[in-house]
């Protein structure tokens, strides 16, 4: 592993895997290839450490010819594919680019990477990898005694955004089966920390709150999903990259299920605790239960055995002490927060998304 191609590096998770694999690996170079849709920006890339190492290009995974030509003049032996659309309510509404960036632009990359590596056998084929950043939503929802979702659950997804990283995985597998592309896949439950855009959960839930806007909480609250540190993912992404076995997926899960309702309880504790003084405290009184998500999944659980035994990696970030940093993260970068909130298509969402739910 020496050159890099991370994709979707200027979004949430890639952003933050980028800032910790150029603190851990001080061999690699990283190129970042990002579209910068609205979930992406330059303010999340930075204060990267060893910034040198790091080489940013604006471009979509659906470009072919792009995607050939950094293969070629980077060298690059190993991709680390995180670009997407990323949010289940945008896919409700939009599901189109859902399936052009996560089944098409997979595809892309997967046809580039086996002429690269494969056919024009531009470098060993021990020394290369694909690996596919995926979700836990391709397992569909647990029902409250069902077991945790392993590598070997049955793929089931519920909402277009699922279906479509299911169809990315099923491309990234068959690719492995067909031509021998040396790939391993990780399956992750969902990610909180620094530079998450304000429409998933958490840094909604803080940046409302904040503001003292409504708190939307869908349906009862009672959905349970497993919680896991940002930085406890790249970890388990490295390892996989270090030591995972080739064709494998691995189920990745950060061992804290809350029900959303607690999530948005304890962050609403924290500011009290944060801004004892602010107007809106006590802030649990922000709470608005609103109009379900069609198709909500219930729970998600993982079991993270595999990767435990195979690969020695277990979460280290304990959730109230991960959420504590994260909202000091949100209070402490007022000029990340409001470059964001400036967004007329980030107002437009949050109209879509939320003017018609009924509180
Ligand atoms: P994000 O929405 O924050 O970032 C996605 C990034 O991909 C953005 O920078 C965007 O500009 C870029 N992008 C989108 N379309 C592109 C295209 N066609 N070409 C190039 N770049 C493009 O997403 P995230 O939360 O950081 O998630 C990253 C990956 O991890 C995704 O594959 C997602 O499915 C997966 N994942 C996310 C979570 C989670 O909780 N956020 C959990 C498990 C798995
Ligand atoms: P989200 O962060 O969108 O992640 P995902 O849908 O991929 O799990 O949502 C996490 C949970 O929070 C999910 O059960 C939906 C719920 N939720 C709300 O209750 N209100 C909201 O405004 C949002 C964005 C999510």
């Amino acid at each position: 592993m020496q050159n890099i191609l991370v994709t979707g590096g200027a979004g949430f998770i890639g952003s933050n895997f980028i800032r910790y694999m150029l603190a851990h690996e001080p061999e690699i170079r990283i190129v970042n290839l990002d579209a910068l849709t609205y979930a992406g920006s330059m303010e999340n890339l930075a204060n990267l450490p060893d910034p040198a190492r790091h080489t940013f290009v604006k471009g979509s995974i659906c470009d072919g010819n792009l995607v050939m030509q950094l293969l070629h003049e980077h060298r690059i032996d190993t991709i680390v594919h995180f670009a997407a659309e990323s949010h289940v309510d945008r896919s409700i509404l939009g599901p189109g680019a859902f399936v052009q960036t996560n089944i098409v632009g997979t595809f892309t990359l997967l046809e580039a990477a086996r002429r690269f590596w494969l056919n024009e056998k531009a470098l060993g084929t021990q020394s290369v990898r694909f690996h596919h950043v995926s979700t836990d939503e391709v397992f569909g929802s647990l029902g409250p005694d069902d077991p945790p979702f392993d590598e070997n659950t049955p793929y089931a997804p519920r909402s277009p955004y699922a279906a479509s990283k299911a169809s990315g995985d099923h491309l990234v597998r068959a690719y492995f089966h067909t031509y021998g592309l040396p790939i391993t896949i990780t399956n992750c439950s969902n990610n909180y920390g620094p530079y998450q855009f304000p429409e998933k959960l958490i840094p909604l839930m803080i940046l409302n709150a904040v503001e003292g806007k409504p708190l939307p909480v869908y349906g009862d609250g009672m959905q349970i999903r497993d919680w896991l540190y940002v930085d406890d993912h790249s970890e388990a992404i490295r390892r996989v990259l270090h030591d995972g076995r080739v064709g494998e997926t691995y189920t990745v899960g950060g061992d804290n299920q809350p029900p959303n309702i607690q999530i948005v309880n304890t962050i609403c504790e924290i500011l009290d605790e944060l801004q004892p003084d602010a107007p809106h405290t006590p802030h649990a009184r922000l709470i608005t239960h609103v109009t379900d998500r069609p198709g909500h999944d219930r729970r998600y659980d993982i079991d993270i055995t595999k990767i435990r035994t195979e690969l020695g990696w277990q979460p280290s970030e304990q959730l109230q002490s991960g959420l504590l940093k994260t909202v000091r993260w949100y209070l402490d970068n007022p000029a990340w927060v409001d470059a964001i909130r400036k967004q007329q298509e980030y107002q437009q969402w949050m109209e879509a998304n939320y003017a018609g739910r009924q509180a």
